[in-house]
């Protein structure tokens, strides 16, 4: 016998571990599963950028304090080109701000938030497909770390497992959606060294796009256009400071020991379906963008917040009429996320075969945009992030 639960969530990264935090907010129970370890989650470096209403959801729901006493609030960025450094001011332009406080921190908050409330949060069990998707009854089928079976029926499923998602085939099948590919990839590192600059540098240079982030007082991350098929251990530490120095002309950044390198593939992605019948998508299981607007976990959050709405409406009033509309609601968004991220991305980057005219439109699309008070206000709203519809759910 399958065991039941009004919602299954898959996933227990910032948008499934929300989700659950959300829900038990207005009583309504749920499972979350994950096939990762603890230790796993809340190790592994990714994002590090909040948006303001990211922010205002973990602090006013009480899902992280920290992220207001260890996160550092951010009110502009560098845009570096043609050897000048702009400021965009995000206070002067919009009135928002964003916070650096990395994702395996929120992670670490919202699990023992979870577990302190006594949250059925479950590690080591791989969800391997989604049955009855059709139905009012779906059910996941997973194993957990010995290999038993396990099956939970719900009211609705919940797909939050990422870009690999298990879920996302139950709701379109397995190539469904708007798919980009990019002839670049990031080499990140992150070393122990005190920061270089007090806010984030984004810096298009004549050797390809540079950022210079930060993770906490003595450690920073930073990150360099590379080939899509580089491997981590292509150069030494003393070629990765040299890369790097050489992508910020105008600043020295503080050297450190280099304890950690990946590469991070770039790509768009958008699910054309989020929902079939009780089973839904959220986050990176239905859109991916590439880091370069830092938009990835904020917009988990935004659809987060959405399906809360929908899935209280569903669940405690038996109105189904904001689950039907959150997929056209949620894409608006993710669709704006995804034009940001994409400008972003290619206004800095240096595309393979770019010819002298592609450079030089660059530069005068950077001087555009920093020159112009509507053009730094434009990228301030979309850095900052758009106001969520309808407000917060489960904050009075
Ligand atoms: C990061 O610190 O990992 C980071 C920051 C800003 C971005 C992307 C990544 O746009």
């Amino acid at each position: 016998m399958p065991e039941r639960t009004r919602v299954v969530v898959i996933g227990a990264g910032p948008a499934g571990l929300l989700l659950s935090h959300l829900l038990d907010r207005f009583g309504i129970e749920s499972i979350v599963i994950d096939s990762r370890t603890r230790e796993q989650i809340e190790t592994t470096i990714r994002a590090g950028i909040l948006e303001q209403g990211t922010v205002e959801i973990l602090t006013d729901t009480r899902a992280s304090d920290r992220v207001l006493t260890v996160g550092q609030k951010h009110e502009g960025i560098e845009l570096r080109f043609a050897g000048e450094g702009h400021r965009i001011d995000f206070a002067d332009t919009v009135g928002r701000a964003v916070w650096l406080y990395p994702q395996h921190e929120v992670l670490k908050d919202l699990v023992a938030a979870r577990l302190a409330a006594g949250q059925d949060l479950r590690f080591g069990v791989t969800a391997e497909r989604v049955e009855d998707a059709g139905t009012s009854r779906p059910r996941i089928v997973a194993k957990d770390a010995e290999g038993n079976p396990v099956e939970i029926e719900a009211d609705v499923v919940v797909g939050a497992d990422g870009s690999r998602s298990v879920v996302r085939e139950a709701v379109t099948g397995t190539y469904g959606g708007y798919f980009r590919e990019y002839p670049f990839a990031w080499f990140g590192i992150l070393c122990e060294a005190p920061p270089s600059s007090p806010e984030l540098i984004y810096s298009n240079s004549p050797d390809g796009f540079a950022l210079i982030s930060q993770r906490s007082p003595g450690v920073q991350r930073m990150y360099f256009q590379c080939a899509p098929d580089t491997d981590t251990e292509a150069y030494t530490e003393e070629q990765l400071w040299e890369i790097l120095q050489a992508r910020v002309p105008g600043t020295t950044l503080n050297e450190g020991h280099i304890f950690q390198r990946d590469v991070l593939r770039f790509r768009s992605f958008v699910a054309h379906e989020m929902r079939r019948g009780r089973v839904v998508l959220v986050g990176d299981a239905a859109h991916t963008v590439p880091p370069t607007g830092a938009k990835g976990m904020n917009l988990a959050v935004a659809d987060v917040v959405l399906l809360t709405e929908a899935l209280r409406a569903l669940l405690l009033d038996h109105d189904e009429t904001l689950l039907d509309a959150y997929p056209e609601i949620a894409r608006r968004r993710i669709w704006k996320a995804q034009h940001f991220s994409w400008w972003m991305t290619n206004m800095l980057h240096l595309q393979p075969g770019a010819s002298d005219f592609d450079r030089m439109r660059q530069i005068g699309e950077l001087r555009t945009i920093v020159e112009s008070h509507a053009g730094r206000a434009y990228l301030a709203e979309a850095y900052t992030g758009w106001q969520f519809e309808g407000g917060l759910p489960g904050v009075k």
